[in-house]
């Protein structure tokens, strides 16, 4: 039987925060495989969302594994709390951490995965030498802050460039792909490498429901 050679990680950013356990549930029957938590400090992105509480919220309705996306300055004051909450992986922003190998060390200390992640206008250059040691390495193919914005073409050059790399240097870390990933969007960044799919606005905000946003995403892998 053919088996499936990617993972969903439905972004719960879009989620209705007043049924959050019911949403995480259809999701994951209808093929999540990982839970993104987008977590903004109003610094480092013009936007404020959740914190440690909603990620030990997350940890008590799945299973799953909770995908922690840290927007955040100076992410390693707030790991050890991410960590103690449930999160399975830490992905921090090469732009907030001026010290990489000490900051993945740090959340190899604490027993999470450790994920890095570069804005748009981020050359892939940037994160070439933190590729060893990392468990994931996550495009960012819109400016982080918000969900339901339009996918940047211009990154499609820059998961091909990372997947390369990674193939030189650490070939079975899966490149991730945020921002903007829908219908039209999502196969144009597999075809260039990208193996994770974050979603938000896609799966949660589909006019038809949560499964409906879920195959309209997988039928084109
Ligand atoms: C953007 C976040 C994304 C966002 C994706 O700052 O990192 O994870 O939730 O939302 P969509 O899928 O709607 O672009
Ligand atoms: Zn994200």
């Amino acid at each position: 039987m053919f088996k499936k050679d990617y993972l969903l990680s439905p972004s719960i950013l879009s989620a209705d925060f007043t049924q959050l356990g019911d949403q995480m549930k259809q999701a994951k029957d209808a093929g999540a495989d990982w839970f993104h938590i987008d977590v903004m400090d109003g610094h480092f992105v013009p936007n404020l969302s959740m914190g440690p509480v909603l990620v030990n919220a997350c940890q008590r309705a799945t299973e799953l594994p909770l995908d922690v996306h840290l927007m955040i300055e100076e992410p390693e004051r707030y790991l050890d709390k991410f960590a103690a909450a449930g999160a399975s992986s830490l992905t921090v922003h090469i732009e907030t951490c001026p010290d990489m190998d000490k900051t993945q060390k740090m959340i190899h200390d604490l027993g999470c995965k450790a994920g890095i992640t570069l804005n748009p206008g981020t050359s892939a250059d940037t994160i070439q030498p933190f590729l060893k040691n990392v468990d994931l390495v996550l495009v960012m193919s819109v400016n982080p802050g918000f969900s339901g914005q339009s996918f940047l073409p211009e990154v499609l050059p820059k998961i091909n460039q990372i997947r390369k790399m990674l193939d030189e240097i650490n070939p079975e870390v899966l490149i991730e792909v945020d921002g903007g990933i829908n219908p039209e969007t999502i196969r144009q960044t597999y075809d260039q490498g990208a193996r994770i799919f974050v979603a938000a606005s896609a799966i949660f905000k589909h006019p038809q429901g949560i499964q409906a946003g879920i195959e309209s995403l997988t039928e084109k892998l």
